[in-house]
């Protein structure tokens, strides 16, 4: 009887579970991801809102993806709103819809930016794109390089045009791996997954590394992520560059022995929803996720990732890779020639994503690669004459033209695959301070400052270049760090106009000794300013953080393109400038508006969070899944808070040095944080997760083992017989997912499905032309489960979960898009002349 009952339940877990893999049916259904109370029933919640359960959102826990047929409303949030009306007018009998806690109808995003490749001939000015080899060999390279490809045996063709792997022209100017490779590590075990348009695993080059559990096709829904458009190419490239097999087809990849995965996003609309499942993917064997995409490189753009993306990422550098954190490699961008920077995407600011730049084979900093202080390293790529040259789809295809931070990131992400393969139990944050001691700096950049410990960092290649070597041998002897902790000021009111000109607004918080101890907060690595500024022209704005050690983050720079109307609001920096630090001392804020014209604007208020390794790992905690509006200034409206930040105006150089100015005059004035208390939104110590945070609750790490399978608490025997049965049962539902499958292909097929893409496309252009540059929110948008008269009282136990970020809100259309950062790509430009420049800047590299 019990079996019976068990073999249900497993029938019905896996059953759920492969549904949300399931393709989904935009054109006649509609999709919601509702955050529920762990005790909460998907199936009761479906029936009360008439909803079918399609299953849990990926590796989310208490998040569910619901179905129903496609209609105009928001059939979820008209039914809570209803709900609370009836709440306010006393009604008390419970009602299951209590147990939301987060509601999102799920809309696709606008198509993916692709950019595909461009032939040689075309658009490309001719003598802009010097051939290959205008330097002349270097014998004692060349004789160097025939000795390191007898040593392995290499026979790869083009394995000599690899410059990247081994320059035998500038030497020194490559990843230094030759030896890595000749020590015996070469990426084995070590498991890298291409987050992109695909990865042609027939390719002869990567049919051998390819690793199929980690991979899939988000796109064309099913289990192999096959580059099936004509620019379907840009995944299988950086693929190559990871995992090729040292075999006779092309080249190699820096760990050629890896297990390469491809997960396919990019080639079709896709929703937040399964972006954040993408992005959790097979985490427990994917371990690194390269990801060479973000939002538009335009310089006018300030993208971050939705909710539940974001709360991915965060569950993943959590509980991926059996809890030591799944490794997030972000390209930092290919827009510095139109002054984009990497601050202003919230993929490569995130404290998850270590950011990875570009440096040319000349050790120049190639004119597209972004800088910011959320760059942690840079890696070789296309500038100074050459390309990477690379896998490319097809049986035995190779590429000679992949290029820009879309090429930086895979070979970072390969070389953090050796650096695993010898040091499989190093955490996320021990590899992003791995990557950021062992960089080695780069001449050709003057902008390099000491910091703390005796590291070089620029805001143009971030620590410097990363030397495999030197990696993996501080990998192998590394002392894993303590676990994270953080430190957040509250939010701090500003309320003052920025002066134009070279003036900056200045604003200081202090941080004590006694702050950081009770926050359990060793030493720095990260920290994040979260503001709001209202300015008529954002682009005028400049932004520094001036750590006590005098370090100084250019939070933000000036864009000549940005003429967002919108400032900052709520918008998170991040800088790890100030890796190593103690913290304690004065933080000084500079904002600028560099420009005396009729924009001018007000600086709201700030908060500062510093994160870092924990003084007692045993005390530590793990942070709580973010809220859509943790990061909103909600209290603004409240005379809450008795600190006042210390103001001043000064007159610093647009670009301070380390010996900026004191500011005097904030002496007398500091301001004199409290120790913040509960009713702050922010709190200094590592507080238990609050109701919202089911995840942290279970804060071990999770094994792959679905979390209750042990908790039936049975005997051996009847263990044993539960194993038994599993395997009954998988076989149940493999049979069960693949007649699922096929049936849902075959009703795609008869579909007119290509069509409705279109249409919606249309409809977003739509939506954008209306609002005629005065963004405005999108329906069926994120929207707060609770949003109408949130400030009503009875609600004090739901968390609020408000609109997701202002400045995507008021963009209208344009905030999805996410588009394939590659130097020798080009996109369909949506704005006409505006980026032709520099488009054709780019292709004439
Ligand atoms: C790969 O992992 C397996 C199992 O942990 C281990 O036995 C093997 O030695 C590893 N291979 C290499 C080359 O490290
Ligand atoms: C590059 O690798 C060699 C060993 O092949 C090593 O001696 C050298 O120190 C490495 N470069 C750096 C900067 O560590
Ligand atoms: C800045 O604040 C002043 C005074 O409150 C206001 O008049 C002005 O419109 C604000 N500027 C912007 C850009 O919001």
């Amino acid at each position: 009887m019990r079996g019976i009952s068990l073999v249900g339940l497993f029938a019905l877990t896996c059953f759920t579970s492969a549904a949300n893999l399931l393709p989904r049916n935009y054109e006649a259904s509609d999709y919601y991801v509702l955050h529920l109370d762990s005790e909460a029933a998907p199936a009761e919640i479906a029936k009360r809102l008439g909803l079918s359960h399609e299953g849990q959102l990926g590796e989310l826990e208490d998040h569910h993806i619901f179905s129903a047929a496609r209609h105009e409303d928001d059939r979820v949030q008209d039914a809570i709103t209803a709900r609370r009306k009836l709440r306010k007018r006393g009604a008390s009998q419970s009602d299951v819809l209590d147990s939301v806690k987060l509601a999102q109808k799920q809309k696709l995003k606008p198509r993916m930016e692709k950019r595909g490749i461009i032939p040689v001939t075309k658009d490309r000015p001719s003598g802009a794109f010097p051939e290959r080899g205008i330097e002349v060999e270097d014998p004692v390279g060349v004789a160097r390089q025939a000795e390191v490809k007898k040593i392995l045996g290499i026979h790869d063709p083009i394995f000599n045009d690899q410059w990247h792997l081994y320059n035998n022209k500038q030497l020194g100017h490559d990843v230094n791996v030759t030896d890595v490779w000749i020590q015996g590590i070469t990426g084995h075990n070590a498991t890298v997954a291409i987050v992109d348009d695909g990865l042609d695993m027939y390719s002869e080059d990567l049919m051998q590394n390819y690793f199929a559990e980690g991979s899939y096709d988000f796109n064309d829904p099913g289990p192999e992520p096959k580059p099936k458009l004509s620019d379907d190419r840009h995944g299988t490239r950086c693929a190559g560059e990871v995992g090729a097999a040292k075999n006779n087809v092309c080249g190699v990849g820096v760990a050629y022995n890896s297990r390469i995965a491809g997960i396919r996003i990019l080639s079709k609309l896709i929703t937040d929803a399964d972006e954040a499942i993408a992005l959790n993917y097979a985490y427990q064997q994917n371990q690194i996720y390269s990801c060479s995409w973000g939002p538009p490189d335009d310089g006018k753009s300030m993208d971050a990732p939705g909710i539940l993306i974001k709360r991915a990422m965060l569950n993943a550098v959590q509980r991926g890779r059996g809890g030591l954190g799944s490794v997030y490699v972000f390209a930092s961008g290919n827009g510095a020639a139109s002054e984009d920077n990497c601050n202003f995407d919230g993929y490569t600011n995130s404290i998850y994503s270590i950011t990875v730049g570009a440096v040319d084979r000349r050790g120049d900093h190639p004119y597209y690669s972004e800088k910011c202080s959320a760059q942690l390293v840079v890696t070789y790529s296309s500038g100074g004459g050459d390309q990477i040259v690379t896998t490319d789809v097809g049986a035995n295809n190779c590429a000679t033209t992949h290029g820009g931070t879309s090429a930086a990131a895979p070979l970072a992400a390969g070389i953090f695959a050796l650096v695993l393969s010898v040091r499989p139990d190093l955490t996320w944050r021990d590899m992003q301070s791995l990557a950021m001691q062992t960089a080695v700096t780069i001449d050709s950049a003057d902008d390099w400052q000491t910091t703390t410990i005796g590291k070089k960092f620029s805001h143009t290649f971030g620590y410097g270049k990363i030397d495999s070597w030197a990696i993996v041998e501080a990998a192998k002897t590394f002392k894993s760090l303590k676990p994270q902790a953080w430190l957040y000021s509250p939010w701090i009111k500003v309320n003052k106009p920025i002066p134009q000109g070279d003036q900056g607004l200045a604003v200081t918080y202090e941080v004590t000794a006694d702050m950081l101890k009770d926050a359990n907060l060793e030493r720095l690595e990260h920290v994040t300013v979260t503001m709001n500024v209202e300015h008529g022209r954002r682009g005028d704005l400049s932004l520094d953080l001036i750590s006590p050690d005098n370090l100084v983050s250019h939070l933000s720079a000036t864009r000549k393109n940005d003429d967002s109307p919108n400032g900052y609001a709520d918008w998170t920096f991040m800088s790890v400038v100030h890796w190593g630090e103690s913290g304690i001392g004065t933080w000084k804020l500079i904002l600028r508006d560099t420009t005396v014209n009729e924009h001018s604007g007000n600086f709201t208020d700030f908060h500062i969070k510093l994160w870092g390794e924990s003084i007692d790992a045993s005390k530590a905690t793990l942070l709580p899944l973010p809220n859509a509006n943790d990061d909103d200034n909600h209290d603004a409206d409240k005379p809450s808070s008795t600190i006042s930040a210390t103001v001043s105006t000064t007159s610093l150089n647009p670009v301070p040095t380390s010996t900026t100015t004191p500011l005097t005059t904030d002496q007398p004035n500091r301001p004199v944080p409290p120790k913040p208390t509960s009713t702050l939104t922010s709190s200094p110590t590592p507080t238990a997760p609050s109701d919202d945070l089911a995840a942290s609750s279970t804060a071990a790490p999770s094994s792959w083992l679905p979390g209750w399978l042990p908790r039936f608490g049975f005997g051996p025997k009847t263990t044993i017989w539960m194993y038994a049965a599993t395997v009954l049962i998988v076989g149940f539902c493999i049979g069960l997912a693949i007649y699922f499958y096929l049936a849902r292909r075959k009703r795609l097929r008869n579909s007119a499905r290509d069509n409705y893409e279109f249409d919606l496309i249309r409809d977003d252009e739509e939506t954008e032309g209306l609002t005629g540059g005065r963004p405005k929110r999108r329906a069926g948008e994120l929207y707060d489960a609770f949003a109408a008269g949130s400030d009503e009282e009875g609600l004090s136990d739901v968390e609020e979960e408000g609109e997701e970020y202002r400045d995507v809100a008021r963009r209208g259309g344009m905030e999805a898009e996410h588009h394939v950062i590659g130097g020798d790509s080009e996109s369909e430009s949506e704005d006409g002349d505006d980026g032709r420049g520099e488009k054709d800047a780019l292709r004439g590299e």
